[in-house]
């Protein structure tokens, strides 16, 4: 298969790799860029692990073509802080409400917080629950998720 050049900027940097038509984004970010806060757990869609946002939109990356992002913008768990290290609102409220157990979903969830946030910032007890439905936390039972993101749309 013939290679193909994509440009996309991830966390403000922008990128010009060359990848397979068949790459995933999931791979790209982890293997080719090294940002493995991006996590890889079931590979089919069914668990939110992945997600990153495209041009502001939460995509599963394991189910992207990297060639299907051309000239985006990409942004992992890597780039939600500030470039100075200052956390997030949403990376500090999972702090303080101890909705991180052993971290493999939280990515996604921040991000889905995130894109939930930035959509509606007055979002509902219901609205948090329908937007983190697809993203499986085997720790948490979701209670502390949810309030964590409630935090935030109290604020
Ligand atoms: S790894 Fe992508 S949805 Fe599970
Ligand atoms: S904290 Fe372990 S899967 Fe959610």
């Amino acid at each position: 298969m013939n290679k193909r050049k994509v440009t996309f900027t991830v966390n403000g940097e922008r990128h010009e790799l060359v990848v397979e038509p068949n790459e995933l984004l999931l791979n790209v970010l982890r293997e080719k860029l090294g940002l493995t806060g991006t996590k890889y757990a079931c590979g089919k869609g069914q668990c939110g692990a992945c997600t990153v946002l495209v041009n502001g939109e939460s995509f599963l990356s394991c189910l992207t073509l990297a060639v299907a992002v051309d000239g985006a913008e990409i942004r992992t768990i890597e780039g939600v802080a500030e470039p100075d290290g200052t956390l997030d609102p949403i990376q500090e409220a999972f702090l303080d409400s101890s909705a991180i157990q052993c971290g493999f979903c939280t990515p996604g969830m921040v991000l889905m917080g995130r894109e939930l946030l930035n959509r509606n910032p007055r979002a509902t007890e219901e609205e948090i629950r329908e937007q983190i439905k697809g993203n499986l936390c085997r720790c948490t039972g979701y209670f502390s998720i949810v309030r964590a993101i409630k935090s935030c749309c109290e604020k």
